[in-house]
This record gives C-alpha cells, sequence and structure tokens, in this order.
C-alpha cells in the first residue's frame, strides 16, 4: 500500500489508522529485554556511553539465583539487560546462538490477559501465559507471545502498581550517574526476516496484532550498485508502536539484511530508533562518549538537500553545517523533515545498531537517505570482508 491510500483521522497528535483494528489497544513500549553476555558491563556502557540512568536491578541479593537484570531508564525509555547466572539457564541457548541481543520486546496494555487471548486465539505461539507477579506495591500481569525468529513480545499490565518496575525488582541506586543524552521515546523498532519472509510477517502483524501496513519499500526504492532490500512498516491502531520488517532482496552482492541474517544465525531485531528533540547536542554527546557512527555521507549529498526541502516547501531550522560535520542526514516529505543517524553495530557480531532520529513533521523514515546510508553500510560491510 503507497503512503497515499492510507486514510488516517486528526486527533491531535496521534493518527488513528482506519484499517487497523482494535481488539489489541496498545498503550506503548513498555521495556526492551536484551540477552547478554555480561550484563553489569554491558549496563556500565549503556549508561557511559548513550546517557542512561540506573533504575531496577535484580539478582542474588534480591532472591533471583538464576539471572540478573539491569533496567535503565532514558526519560521514556527502558532497557533491561539480562545475563544467566549458571550453564543450565535457557537465556544461555539464546547468548550462543545470536550473541547479545533484543530477546523481548514488552508493549504496555490495559489487559494482558485480553492482549494474550486476542493474539494466541489469531495464531500467535504462546511464549508465557498469563503470569500474575505480586509485591507490596501491588500486581503486575504479563503475558508473552513469539514474533519473528526468537524475539517475544510481552504484553504489559500495570494498572494496580505503584513499584518502581516489576515485582522481583528493587530500586538501583548507584553512585555513578552521568547526564542524559537527551534520549526521549523508542520511535521504532526494524525486524530483519529471511528471504520470502517479509510478507508472511506483514501478514502476521495484520492477523495476529491488528496491524496496518502503512509504507512499504522495495529492492528497486532500496538498492546501491551492490545490494538491495526491501522493507514494509507495520503500525499499530493509534501509531504509537511502528516496526519496520526487511528481508534482503537479489542483487550483485550480500546484502547488509544477509550479513545480519548469517551472524544473527536467524531473523531478530535488526535496529532500535531512539528519538531527540536536539540532535545536534545529542549526537555530538554521543560522539563525545565513545558511540560510533556510520561514515558520513559525500559533501555532494549535503548540496542536494537545500533542493530536496525546498521541494516540499520546509525550511530547516538546524545549521547544515552542524549536520554535515555530525554525518547527520535529511529526508523531506509533504508533512515536514526528519534528521537521523545511525551507529555501528553495538557488538562485536555486525548485528544491532541504534538509529537516533529527530522528527520535524515527516512520518517516514528516511527513504531519501537510504542510498546514502547503504553505501556507507557496505563500506563497513567491505571491510569485514562480508560484502
Ligand atoms: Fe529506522
Amino acid at each position: 500500500m503507497s503512503k497515499k491510500e492510507i486514510k488516517s483521522v486528526d486527533y491531535g497528535l496521534e493518527k488513528i489508522f482506519e484499517g487497523a483494528q482494535d481488539f489489541l489497544p496498545l498503550l506503548g513500549t513498555d521495556y526492551v529485554e536484551f540477552y547478554v553476555g555480561n550484563a553489569k558491563q554491558a549496563a556500565h556502557f549503556y549508561k557511559t556511553a548513550f546517557g542512561f540512568q540506573s533504575f531496577a536491578y535484580k539478582g542474588l541479593e534480591t532472591g533471583s539465583k538464576d539471572s540478573v537484570s539491569y533496567v535503565l531508564t532514558q526519560d521514556k525509555i527502558k532497557l533491561i539487560l539480562t545475563t544467566p547466572l549458571n550453564s543450565k539457564s535457557p537465556i544461555n541457548d539464546h547468548i550462543v546462538k545470536h550473541g547479545d541481543g533484543v530477546k523481548v520486546i514488552a508493549l504496555w496494555v490495559e489487559d494482558a490477559r485480553k492482549a494474550y487471548k486476542e493474539t494466541t486465539s489469531r495464531g500467535a505461539k504462546s511464549y508465557m501465559e498469563p503470569t500474575v507477579e505480586t509485591d507490596e506495591h501491588g500486581e503486575v500481569v504479563r503475558a508473552g507471545i513469539y514474533t519473528y525468529g526468537e524475539t517475544v513480545h510481552m504484553f504489559v499490565e500495570r494498572k494496580n502498581y505503584n513499584g518502581a518496575f516489576l515485582p522481583g525488582f528493587q530500586k538501583w541506586e548507584s553512585a555513578y550517574n552521568p547526564p542524559s543524552a537527551g534520549l526521549k521515546y523508542i520511535d521504532h523498532m526494524v525486524g530483519n526476516v529471511g528471504w520470502n519472509q517479509m510478507d508472511i510477517w506483514v501478514k502476521w502483524y495484520e492477523d495476529v496484532m491488528g496491524f496496518e501496513n502503512f509504507l512499504s519499500f522495495d529492492d528497486k526504492q532500496i538498492h546501491t550498485e551492490y545490494s538491495a532490500l526491501m522493507s514494509k512498516v507495520m503500525s499499530n491502531g493509534n501509531g504509537r508502536i511502528k516496526f519496520p520488517i526487511n528481508e534482503p532482496a537479489k542483487a550483485a552482492k550480500r546484502s547488509q539484511i544477509e550479513e545480519y541474517l548469517d551472524f544473527y544465525e536467524g531473523s531478530g531485531v535488526q535496529h532500535i530508533a531512539v528519538a531527540t528533540d536536539d540532535i545536534i547536542k545529542t549526537v555530538s554527546q554521543l560522539k563525545a562518549n565513545g558511540v560510533e557512527f556510520l561514515s558520513t555521507p559525500p559533501a555532494a549529498y549535503y548540496k542536494s538537500v537545500p533542493r530536496r526541502l525546498e521541494e516540499f516547501s520546509h525550511e530547516l531550522r538546524e545549521d547544515i553545517e552542524k549536520l554535515m560535520a555530525l554525518g547527520i542526514m535529511i529526508d523531506a516529505d509533504e508533512e515536514g523533515y526528519l534528521l537521523q543517524i545511525f551507529t555501528k553495530p553495538i557488538e562485536d557480531r555486525p548485528t544491532l545498531f541504534f538509529e537516533v532520529i529527530q522528527r520535524m513533521g515527516a512520518r517516514g523514515f528516511g527513504a531519501g537517505n537510504f542510498k546514502a546510508l547503504f553505501e556507507s553500510i557496505e563500506r563497513e560491510q567491505a571491510k569485514r570482508g562480508t560484502l
């Protein structure tokens, strides 16, 4: 479906997609859980490099004997980093196969039992039946279903809970509190799936989750001289949750999606896009903290930006020289423009990376930048010998 065909009703800030169904109302992203080899060190990295703050903890000291979890927060974003404490934990299998990566994309719901029933009755594979967890602050109900690969959607109902995070966690007070980098919320999370799998998962999100496909890009739009991919963006009814899904496409050389699938050993989360109100400030800080970004697009790219903005009669509020110096890319559509930049993979396997995005009205995903972006990724692939 092309963007022009979308019928949307503007309710203030929210767009309600008429085609999307409301059997699964989602209030937002609750948390994202990573399975990692060493959660203590990963937590230090996310605090130091990305400006996350210590929030909650569970481990041996709180009675958790098999695994340890650190919860980090920055504005509305919550990340959990989990590591097994012995060889018997099934978390090990995930780490052995995939390396560090995203296990759970948790979604905040009003009624977790209903979310589980609605999705499993439509064909979702169960990960965890509705489970009530309690402590002195009340109760939380959680239930989970599998999505692509071994990735899970957990439904979290917390309306009868007033504790900091979840039962079983205690507040994590740390003497080390680096400043925030201005990251505000998760804008979208992208999944990579295997050959000819994209439409299967598009249909899964439509049928099982009631999502709508609101943007599509085929390999004629997303390609470079060497490689290609296809992408479809799925959105829930209120537009708060957006999951683009990529699959590789045939081309002269190996695409970044194939490289991901090879190193992750299957489908999984490719990138997490986090929003900021001031991308110049955020990216300057992240770079000073040691976060590595993909190489800056060539000067010719920045020469063409004013023309692209003019085409849609938008005025760039940021200093283009500063954007160029930081390697931040600009894309525009009818509704506005957006600024974005991509990190290099944040673990040794070339798998998961982050995007930093500032939306100035545009609701797209930077299609105008795909070519420059993928050429930059290909330069990295060439160094790794995986192009
Ligand atoms: Fe993205």
